[in-house]
């Protein structure tokens, strides 16, 4: 039996605040499903006071020891549960984990260094040592670089092989050197962690790394370019011998039209006119007029520049003039964008509603009843969001990079047959997206083929079944 062990800083749905905590909530399960009782499949991370009672009273002590770092000795509880067929390891210490927030706070470097060094601590503490470790993003980082130095020459540890996954490249763990030796233990190992004059610990972690993998094959080629990169290209082309994209899946279970109890009507790609249920109730909740006359367009997104804000906010306005439409936006970020969406729903009462918050029902509730969903990202290493829009049945229209590349394909008709599953464009342009999206709305307004579209979008695969082979054969090469 293999064994693997994933760290990454969340999880769903013990606590979670993105598309990793999505990846950590399914990737494990899948992995374990697709290795048939063959795959020891294990998952750790912080306890977090945000993780609820009701996981909370599930779970047992494994082991307690105390854990040095530096010149530090704190305590280190291991609790455990299974879950989904996968056993969950929480890191308790609630001096760094009971916080407002998960990230964010001026001790970070400290938090994961502690909670990177526990997780390698915590094999010797169960005497389980795994065939392959694959840490997660910047937090985890330490992992893989500890093992590498602190603890290769310890028999138990030298058999663990290691994956880095990069999650997203522009949070990379940068320190001052001062804390080199006081905060991570690597006086020593300097020049592991040392980059462009300051300590970067995702670099480290590719450096240390048997394989570092990333969350879709276009992102894995674009980071090794300088545009994509934050700065690592140099990096990531001298250890391109060692790096993949693999596209991640969304959980199949927790985003089902035909069972999601979150969701007015439940439906699939032979029953579309319950998405129009849908649409009412979602029309009536947030007090938008009732019809299925004009298309019902949304925006699911955190409102980062990144994620495409800018164009959007530059062709929104002529879309909505000049297509009869309405709109509804989901996300909290950057206050210039949600002023713009919040003037936007002064400007068109009738036909925008901006919903500045987070809320992982109601999006759900908007990617079911929504028909045309916006991404036009200027960079995305995988993004979740147009899967799950696709899953519910809305049509994407989403800008070619990264993970999007990979999903969705640009729509061509034929005669009778039609390919592609969305609209899609090259160039970061507004003019680019508008034309993208005036397409779609046209598309739509055809009853037939907007009904053949929309059929061939819901069936497309975006399960994990696939990737979690790919990345079994990743952990079999090593
Ligand atoms: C990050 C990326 C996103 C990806 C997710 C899961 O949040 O920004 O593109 O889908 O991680 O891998």
């Amino acid at each position: 039996m293999k064994k693997i062990l994933f760290i990454g800083a969340e999880a769903m749905p013990f606590a979670a605040t993105g598309g990793l905590g999505d990846v950590m909530g399914s990737l494990p399960s899948a992995v374990a499903r697709a290795g048939n009782g063959d795959i020891d499949v294990r998952v750790v991370m912080p306890l977090y006071s945000q993780i609820s009672e009701k996981w909370r009273s599930q779970m047992t002590t494994e082991a307690v020891f105390s854990l040095g770092l530096a010149w530090r000795k704190q305590y280190c509880g291991i609790k455990s549960l299974e879950w989904n067929g996968v056993k969950y390891y929480f890191i308790d210490n609630e001096y760094y984990f009971k916080r407002d927030t998960l990230y964010g706070c001026y001790d970070d470097g400290e938090r994961f260094a502690f909670f990177s060094k526990a997780c390698i601590e915590m094999l010797s503490a169960l005497e389980w040592y795994p065939d392959v470790i694959n840490a997660n993003d910047w937090q985890a980082a330490l992992s893989v670089i500890y093992l590498r130095c602190k603890y290769s020459d310890r028999a138990e540890y030298s058999g663990i092989r290691t994956v880095y996954t990069i999650h997203n490249i522009e949070y990379q763990g940068k320190y001052d050197h001062a804390i080199l030796g006081d905060v991570f233990e690597l006086d020593w190992w300097k020049s592991v962690v040392d980059n462009d004059g300051c300590i970067n610990l995702m670099k480290g972690a590719i450096e240390c790394a048997d394989r570092v993998s990333t969350v879709s094959p276009r992102y894995a080629e674009e980071i090794q370019g300088e545009e994509h990169s934050h700065g690592l290209s140099p990096i990531l082309r001298a250890n391109a011998y060692k790096l993949t994209g693999i596209l991640n899946g969304i959980d199949y279970e927790y985003y089902d039209p035909t069972r999601d109890s979150s969701i007015a009507k439940s439906f699939s790609w032979r029953t579309q006119c319950g998405k129009y249920e849908n649409k009412y109730a979602l029309q009536r909740e947030i007090g938008l007029p009732i019809t299925n006359d004009i298309p019902l367009i949304s925006i699911v997104s955190r409102l980062a520049a990144h994620k495409g804000l800018d164009i959007i906010s530059e062709m929104i306005r002529p879309l909505l003039n000049n297509c009869a439409s309405q709109l509804v936006i989901l996300g909290k970020g950057e206050a210039r964008y949600e002023r713009f969406f919040e003037e936007l729903q002064r400007d068109y009462p009738d036909r925008v509603r901006a919903l500045i918050t987070y809320d992982r029902d109601l999006a759900k509730r908007i990617y079911a009843a929504t028909d045309i969903f916006l991404m036009p990202s200027k960079s995305e290493p995988c993004g979740l969001s147009q899967m799950i829009a696709s899953r519910y049945g809305a049509i994407p229209v989403t800008r070619e990079t990264g993970g999007l590349y990979d999903s969705i394909k640009p729509y061509y008709e034929n005669g009778d047959t039609i390919t592609g599953n969305g609209f899609t464009f090259a160039n970061y342009s507004a003019i680019e997206l508008g034309g993208a999206a005036a397409a779609a709305i046209s598309l739509w307004n055809d009853e037939k083929r907007r009904a053949k579209l929309v059929g061939r979008i819901m069936r497309t695969d975006f399960s994990w079944s696939r990737s979690a082979e790919k990345y079994i054969e990743m952990y079999s090469s090593l």
